[in-house]
C-alpha cells in the first residue's frame, strides 16, 4: 500500500518504516498517525517480515513531535482525541508481537520521543536529540511519554525530562538507558540490520514470546509476571525450534529454526 506520510521497504525479512513528512520535520499529524496504525497491521499480518525498523527519512530528524500548528486550535474534546490516538497506534507498536528497532536519526521529541519509547530497542545517531518539551508549549506529553519514560529510565529522571523540557543528546539519552547504543550517522541503519539479522537467527516462536513475557509482566504484579513467564516457557516446549535448538546444542551444531 502506498501512503502520503510513510515509506515502507522490505527486504529480507526485515520492514523498514520511514515517517516521511520533509517539510515538518516529520512532525505527527492524525493522517500520518492512521497510516502509521495501518502500517503496523499490514506488518503484523505479513509473515514474510519478521522484524520492524521505524526511523525518520532525511538527514535531521526522527520526528519533531506531534504536528503544534494542527494542535495549536484544539478545543478539550480534540485534544482527548488527538491524543488518545496516538496513545492507540503507540500501543498497537508496542504490542506488535515482532522486535520493534527504533533508529534514532535525528530529533526525537515530544510525540517522537514517545514514539521511539514505544518501540522495544533504541538505537540513536550521535546526531540524535530526545526530550519532552510540551511543558513550554502549555501542555503534557500526550502519547504515553509520562507513562514509557519513567518506566524506562526511573522516575527522577522521567520528571527531570518532562517538568524541565530539555533536550538531551544521544550520549546522555544512552546514559540514562533511554537509549541501547549509539552510532555514528552513517552506520545507523546498518547498525539495526545488523541487530535485527541478530534476532532473526533465534528461534521465532521464543523472539516473540520473550517480548510478550517482558510487555504483560512490566504491567502487572511479580506472581502474576512468573506466571505469564511459566506459561510461555512452557508453550515453548510445543514448538519444533526448542527440539531444533536443543538438539543443535547437544551435537555442538549450529541450529536452523523452522520457526514453529
Ligand atoms: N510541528 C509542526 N511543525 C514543525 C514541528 C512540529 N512539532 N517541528 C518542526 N516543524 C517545522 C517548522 O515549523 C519548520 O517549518 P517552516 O519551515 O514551515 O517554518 C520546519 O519544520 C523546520 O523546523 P525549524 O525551522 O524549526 O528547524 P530548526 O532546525 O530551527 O529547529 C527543532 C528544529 C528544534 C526540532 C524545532 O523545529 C522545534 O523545536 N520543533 C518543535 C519540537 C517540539 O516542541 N516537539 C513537541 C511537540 S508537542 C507533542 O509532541 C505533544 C505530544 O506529546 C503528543
Amino acid at each position: 500500500m502506498a501512503y502520503d506520510y510513510l515509506l515502507i521497504e522490505k527486504e529480507n525479512g526485515i520492514a523498514i518504516l520511514s515517517i516521511n513528512r520533509p517539510g515538518a520535520l516529520n512532525a505527527l499529524n492524525p493522517d500520518m498517525m492512521k497510516e502509521l496504525k495501518q502500517a503496523t497491521e499490514d506488518v503484523s499480518r505479513d509473515d514474510g517480515i519478521r522484524v520492524l525498523i521505524i526511523t525518520g527519512a532525511g538527514e535531521k530528524a526522527f520526528v519533531a513531535g506531534a504536528d503544534i500548528k494542527f494542535m495549536q486550535n484544539l478545543n478539550p474534546v480534540e485534544g482527548r482525541d488527538w491524543g488518545i490516538l496516538g496513545q492507540r497506534v503507540f500501543r498497537a507498536i508496542e504490542e506488535l508481537e515482532k522486535p520493534v528497532i527504533a533508529a534514532v536519526n535525528g530529533f526525537a521529541l515530544g510525540g517522537g520521543c514517545e514514539l521511539a519509547m514505544a518501540a522495544d530497542i533504541r538505537l540513536a545517531s550521535e546526531k540524535a536529540k530526545f526530550g519532552q518539551p510540551e511543558v513550554g508549549l502549555g501542555i503534557t506529553p500526550g502519547h504515553g511519554g509520562t507513562q514509557r519514560l519513567p518506566r524506562l529510565v526511573g522516575e527522577g529522571r522521567a520528571k527531570e525530562l518532562c517538568l524541565t523540557g530539555d533536550i538531551i543528546d544521544a550520549q546522555e539519552a544512552c546514559r540514562i538507558g533511554l537509549v541501547n547504543h549509539v552510532y555514528p550517522a552513517d552506520k545507523l541503519m546498518d547498525a539495526a540490520k545488523t541487530m535485527a539479522r541478530r534476532i532473526m537467527q533465534r528461534a521465532p516462536v521464543a523472539v516473540r514470546y520473550s517480548k510478550v513475557a517482558i510487555n504483560r509482566g512490566m504491567q502487572t504484579d511479580i506472581d502474576t509476571a512468573m506466571a505469564i513467564e511459566a506459561d510461555l516457557f512452557g508453550l515453548c516446549f510445543s514448538t519444533m525450534d526448542q527440539k531444533t535448538g536443543m538438539e543443535a546444542f547437544t551435537h555442538k551444531e549450529k541450529p536452523t529454526f523452522a520457526g514453529r
